[in-house]
């Protein structure tokens, strides 16, 4: 199978973190550098679409999914450059004046959309998104002055989603190491999965600074956590692994690692290539978390294909790309996440259930290389 670079490159790290004893305790983060490939599965639930250019440079590569980008804010509706946005200028997520916050609306279906979601109940949950407080004083000297009224609007919707969306995955990592302890998970997955919320938490603050550059005040209020630690037996963990990172965190790395080429402001795109980075990191601990629960109980196998095929495809939300400033176009998004399941999610998750019927036979040494 010939696969997009971005998409290579991740299914390559996390092949070799589940081949190379990481789920036994070992490894961690494995190199990239080498080539691999996996069989096809049966089991596509969405249409091929052409890989997106992996090339900044010259002609564009246009996916041809149609996406949901009609509905863009108007620039009537958008926030100046200068001022806090009144009430009716606000991104989606705050509808009301800042003394009353208001809980962004989950929606289950956009869950898939912002990195690794934080859900409970079957919804996702993101803070309530203010004005009266400061998450970090850190400043970013990132310069914005080029962007027209329209392209700064849409790029404060855009980021406010996106920093609301990264510190929900500090709730959702936070709950995550409860869970490993709760199962008595070895030291490597309680390692990886303290170091990512921390992770999250630079990259939330990240958001919230980009936003200051951009204009805009804005900060988390609180996150409602009632309830998030209600479903943790192993099987209830590893659905959750499934939604939230072996899809949500796999296509929010691919997302990232695909769109930091473009990106022009130097300290942007080297903050945004950390952030790639970390996030494919993430998504390998999903998957080696996965190799760790099947290998506890191998039935879980089955559970993953349960999971897999609930998966429905996610709406997109509508957004203008600016490549430039490492947002993609809602098109670029869809097809984007069309080649991650087909390159990434489905052929490694079939490495796990191999792995599985391997164990079946000989053992589960023999199957995780133990
Ligand atoms: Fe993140
Ligand atoms: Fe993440």
């Amino acid at each position: 199978m010939h696969r997009h670079p971005s998409a290579l490159r991740l299914f390559t790290a996390i092949s070799l973190a589940l081949t190379s004893g990481a789920c036994d305790g070992g490894a961690g983060s494995a190199s990239a550098s080498a080539s691999a490939s996996a069989p096809s599965t049966a089991t596509a639930k969405t249409s091929a679409a052409p890989a997106p250019s992996s090339e900044p440079a010259g002609t564009e590569a246009t996916p041809t999914l149609t996406g949901s980008a009609s509905a863009m804010p108007s620039a009537s509706a958008m926030p100046s450059a200068s001022a806090m946005p009144s009430a009716s200028a606000m991104p989606s997520v705050a509808t009301k004046p800042p003394s009353q916050p208001q809980p962004r609306k989950p929606n289950p279906r956009d869950s898939w959309v912002e990195g690794r979601p934080f859900i409970v109940d079957d919804q996702a949950r993101v803070a309530t998104l203010t004005t009266a407080s400061s998450f970090s004083d850190e400043r970013l000297a990132i310069d914005t002055s080029s962007l027209s009224e329209k392209e700064r609007a849409q790029m404060i919707e855009h980021f406010s989603h996106w920093a609301l969306g990264e510190h929900a995955s500090i709730a959702s990592f936070a709950r995550f190491t409860l869970q490993l302890l709760a199962l008595g998970a070895p030291s490597h997955l309680l390692q990886a999965s303290i170091a990512a919320a921390d992770d999250e938490r630079r990259h939330a603050q990240l958001g919230f600074s980009f936003l200051r550059a951009l204009g805009v005040e804005l900060a988390p209020g609180p996150i409602a956590i009632a309830g998030a630690l209600e479903q943790s037996s192993l099987e209830q963990v590893f659905r959750m692994v499934v939604r939230e990172s072996i899809l949500g965190e796999t296509f929010s790395a691919l997302e990232a690692l695909h769109v930091v080429p473009w990106i022009k402001d130097p300290l942007f795109q080297r903050e945004l290539g950390r952030l790639a980075e970390e996030e494919a990191r993430h998504a390998e601990l999903g998957f080696v978390f996965a190799a760790w629960a099947i290998k506890q109980r191998p039935a879980l196998a089955s559970v993953l294909e349960q999971e897999l095929a609930r998966f429905i495809e996610p709406e997109i939300r509508a957004c203008t790309g600016q490549r430039e400033w490492g947002v993609l176009s809602s098109e670029e998004r869809l097809a984007l996440r069309e080649m991650t399941w087909r390159e990434v999610v489905r052929p490694l998750c079939q490495q796990l259930c191999v792995a599985t019927a391997i164990a079946d036979r000989r053992g589960p040494a023999a199957a995780f290389g133990g």
